[in-house]
């Protein structure tokens, strides 16, 4: 039976991970079992565990806080799936990188997603921490597959950024009178449930690159937020405002829909539209019936 650790099995992504994998195969590693800016930490880990498949979700991710402290983003993203790549390849286990579509700047221009073939170009630290990340994998790891993927909403919400967007959206809505919601950054909302499934047909093939995996169509944040409160019934006046009135510290793409190319070339791409996905959160988190 084929043996696949989890590093950030508590989180968004992770938890997903290991609720599809059979008790039997999956080794979840939470941040207390392995610290994987500690090479000694990762090293000891996969002695003790001899697994055949690594996947590695943990991250530094909150984009204005990487803006502030490089070191750490690049401590956690970069080193980090350094040391883990180092020891993939040391036990011979396939290794899987989950990175992101800020990878990309944006400068592509409107209604043109980015492809696994383009050249990424990121705009601020976290994307450049990633992107540095997906470097060492590949440089490091022969056995690999990187990634990308955008705007993540499961049903344990992201550890580290305290929540997802639809919990935010759903909570301040009950507290204020209005929302101010960015209109003018587009992208793929993602269901970690979908994407976990595919990262777990993937580790069975060889198919190793790099894979960007979201659901299919795209929106901006505020089409998003316009959504999940339609879907949820809740009647809250939502204003569309740019990234600038919203007085963004950090850049980020104002377009940076990916496209999942590289499974599509392979017949694999039956992602789900998003907003099927955003229903099926929604009912599974018992908002709707
Ligand atoms: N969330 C998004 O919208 C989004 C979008 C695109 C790409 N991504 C990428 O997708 C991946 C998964 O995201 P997510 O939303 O599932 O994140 P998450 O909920 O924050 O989960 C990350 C997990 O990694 C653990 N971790 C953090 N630092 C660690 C370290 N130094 N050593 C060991 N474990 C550590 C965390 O544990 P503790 O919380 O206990 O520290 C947490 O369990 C990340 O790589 C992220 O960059 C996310």
């Amino acid at each position: 039976m084929v043996k696949v650790a989890v590093i950030g099995a508590t989180g968004q992504l992770g938890t997903d991970l290991c609720q599809k994998l059979k008790s039997k195969e999956v080794v979840p590693l939470t941040h207390s079992d392995i610290e994987v800016t500690d090479i000694n930490s990762v090293e000891r880990i996969f002695q003790k565990y001899r697994v055949d498949v690594i996947i590695n979700t943990a991250a530094f991710h909150k984009v204005d806080e990487c803006e502030e402290n490089p070191e750490k983003a690049f401590k956690v993203n970069a080193l980090g799936a350094r040391n883990v790549a180092v020891v993939a390849q040391k036990i011979g286990a396939k290794l899987v990188y989950i990175s992101t579509d800020y990878v990309f700047g944006g400068e592509k221009g409107r209604n043109i997603p980015y492809n696994e073939f383009d050249v990424p170009s990121p705009l601020n630290v976290y994307g450049k921490s990633k992107l540095a990340g997906e470097n060492f994998v590949k440089e490091f790891c022969l056995k690999h597959f990187i990634i990308r993927t955008s705007g993540l909403f499961g049903i344990a919400g992201a550890r580290g950024k305290g929540g997802n967007f639809v919990e935010t959206i759903i909570k301040l809505a009950k507290e204020k009178s209005e929302l101010k919601v960015v209109n003018d950054q587009i992208f793929s909302p993602t269901y970690t449930k979908d994407l976990a499934e595919k990262i777990l047909q993937l580790i069975n093939t060889e198919y190793y690159g790099i894979f960007h995996i979201t659901n299919k169509g795209f929106c901006s944040w505020y089409e998003f937020a316009k959504k999940i409160l339609k879907l949820t019934g809740i009647k809250i006046s939502v204003i569309p405002i740019t990234s600038e009135e919203f007085s963004q510290k950090v850049k980020r793409p104002n377009y940076s829909v990916l496209d999942n190319y590289h499974l599509r070339l392979l017949g694999m791409d039956d992602l789900k539209p998003w907003q099927e996905a955003l229903k099926e959160y929604l009912k599974e988190k018992e908002y709707i019936k």
